[in-house]
């Protein structure tokens, strides 16, 4: 069975994309596992940011509707041993439409749609909200892994969501994997109090190896491939290798 791991923060731009493709392309390409992403996003930057038009693939909308196998949307990327399941604008309100909309318990769908296939690891990117997707996207995970920047909101935020994540705990086990910090600058003058709000809302939690901001992660994107095709030698690329090793280690 996969281990499946849903990437999740309710607040925009906190690089849980970024750190969707990452982990998992470093986890394909530098620790020779079958990886398979899942854009469950209507943004669909993930898929973008492997190279693939949302406009010309099918998503988990598709599947989660009856409409097709998941097997059919399942693309391999540029890396090997590196799939995607692309998004599309369907997945926006896909739980009010079809199938789903008179079905109680559709958030329990994606769950079973993943957990039969043969990968090592699923990795889940989810909107930047505590929507159906998200919400789905956590049910279907053992694990979760929480995105944030050094900032006053986003860490502040995270008390929220520990809570969604504890009402989701009751119901369906979910651990929560680690706290990955973006755009981390190791002078910036607040990062203790940051550093202390993260431990009170997931104690010990806190990943070691951080994210530092590097313009290699965005130029990446433009060519749609990982930094450890464009820029391998980057300052990003050396943290997002770190962070998925100490990541094994917690797995
Ligand atoms: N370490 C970094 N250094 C510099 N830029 C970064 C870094 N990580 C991500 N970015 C850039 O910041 C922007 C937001 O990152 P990303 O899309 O990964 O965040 P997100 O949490 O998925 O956003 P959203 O909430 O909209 O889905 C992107 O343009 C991305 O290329
Ligand atoms: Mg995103």
């Amino acid at each position: 069975m996969p281990i499946v791991i849903a990437i999740s923060s309710f607040k925009g731009g906190t690089a849980k994309t970024s750190t969707a493709l990452h982990v998992g392309a470093a986890l394909a390409k530098y620790h020779k596992k079958k990886v398979l992403l899942v854009d469950f996003d209507a943004q669909a930057n993930l898929t973008t940011g492997l190279g693939f038009d949302p406009d010309e693939n099918d998503s988990m909308a598709s599947v989660l509707q009856g409409n097709k196998e998941i097997s059919a949307v399942i693309k391999k990327t540029a890396v090997n041993s590196l799939d995607i399941v692309p998004a599309d604008t369907w997945l926006e309100r896909v739980e009010v439409t079809g199938s789903l909309a008179a079905d109680r318990y559709s958030h329990e769908r994606l769950r079973d749609f993943l957990r039969p296939l043969k990968y090592d690891y699923i990795i889940i990117d989810t909107p930047p909200s505590l929507c159906w997707l998200t919400e789905s996207a956590l049910i279907a995970a053992h694990h979760a892994l929480v995105c944030a920047t050094p900032e006053f909101y986003s860490v502040k935020g995270l008390e929220r969501l520990g809570q969604f994540m504890d009402s989701i705990h009751q119901r369906h086990p979910l651990n929560v994997l680690g706290v990955v910090l973006s755009f981390w600058n190791a002078r910036g003058k607040s990062n203790k109090a940051f550093l202390d709000v993260i431990e009170t809302t997931f104690p010990k939690k806190m990943l070691k190896n951080k994210i530092r901001r590097d313009i290699a992660v965005s130029e990446a994107s433009v060519f749609g491939k990982p930094i450890f095709e464009t820029d391998p030698e980057s300052r990003a690329a050396e943290d997002y290798l770190e962070i998925t090793k100490e990541l094994l280690k917690r797995l």
